[in-house]
């Protein structure tokens, strides 16, 4: 139950060609406000809006364009009068080994799931400290909370620091009316596994993670609980419940996930990684 929280709203989303961010605009919609669909797929993020009809506008938007975030964020306050929700939710993959990564791929990768995010939030930040009101929602992963993922080790890192950064944020927010919240999903079922970069991997790797992917929870069902936790304010959005009780068991026992990645890892270097 999302109440009226987000009724008669104004409401950016990144990422919102496809997947988790689609969702998203549309239960953004039904709970009544107002959505402004972005994506680096413009084509995407019109269709989105064309299924919501009326109370959504479509626009072009590389998360990575720092300038263009901030343009954006500015003509939707203008348009608007104000903007009361930002989900910093565009994001991709790229998964192997540390020493086949490229450190190319770690820079586009950290440009759009960090910087992407910190140029969002700070635009919209500074728009709603105007207001004195906000909401501002990033979109990490579970993979932001497990220390030593390996295998994944560019994604993990960015959402490492969009969960610190979401929280200090909320601490710094709170006493001037800003409200910040990530999300940390496990898996859900969406295409990201469809334009994830593999280092140095076997086909059957991708085929892997797109078979861990189909069976994640569904995009709608990730929406309807992040826009619940969302209404009623929570620090960290943490779904499914698997999630939360793997890293309690993770936090009292203590490296239980660096345990498993040892076994994971000689896996992936057995069957998956292409031979040196
Ligand atoms: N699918 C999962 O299992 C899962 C789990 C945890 C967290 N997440 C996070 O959820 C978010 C959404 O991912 P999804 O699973 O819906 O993936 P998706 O691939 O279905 O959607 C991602 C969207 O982001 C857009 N995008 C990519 N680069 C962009 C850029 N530079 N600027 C603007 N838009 C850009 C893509 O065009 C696409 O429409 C990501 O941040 C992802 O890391 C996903």
């Amino acid at each position: 139950m999302v109440g009226q929280y987000f009724k008669g709203k104004i409401a950016l989303v990144t990422g919102a060609g496809s997947g988790i961010g689609r969702a998203l605009c549309l239960h953004l919609a039904e709970a009544g406000a107002t959505v402004v669909c972005t994506d680096i797929n413009m084509e995407n993020a019109t269709e989105t809006s064309q299924v919501i009809g009326d109370r959504a506008i479509a626009y072009y938007l590389n998360v990575s364009d720092e300038l263009s975030v901030n343009d954006l964020v500015d003509l939707v306050a203008t348009k608007y009068g104000h903007i009361d929700f930002i989900f910093n939710n565009a994001g991709i993959a790229v998964s192997g080994e540390l020493r086949d990564i490229k450190l190319s791929d770690w820079k586009k990768l950290m440009d759009i799931n960090f910087y992407g995010v910190l140029y969002g939030s700070q635009a919209a930040y500074q728009m709603m400290l105007k207001q004195g009101s906000g909401h501002i929602v990033n979109i990490a992963s579970a993979a932001g909370l497990a220390d030593g993922l390996a295998l994944m080790a560019p994604y993990s890192v960015s959402k490492h620091a969009v969960v610190n950064y979401t929280h200090i944020l909320r601490v710094e927010g709170k006493a001037l009316g800003i409200r910040a919240s990530v999300v940390c999903p496990g898996f859900v079922d969406t295409a990201i596994g469809k334009s994830a970069v593999e280092a140095n991997a076997k086909p059957n790797w991708k085929n892997k993670a797109l078979d861990a992917l189909k069976k994640g929870v569904s995009p709608e069902k990730a929406a309807a609980l992040i826009l619940k936790g969302v209404a009623s304010n929570q620090e960290t959005i943490v779904f499914p419940w698997a999630i939360k009780i793997a890293m309690k068991i993770d936090r009292i026992l203590g490296g239980v996930v660096k345990i498993m990645m040892q076994k994971e890892l000689a896996d992936f270097r057995k069957n998956y990684r292409l031979p040196d």
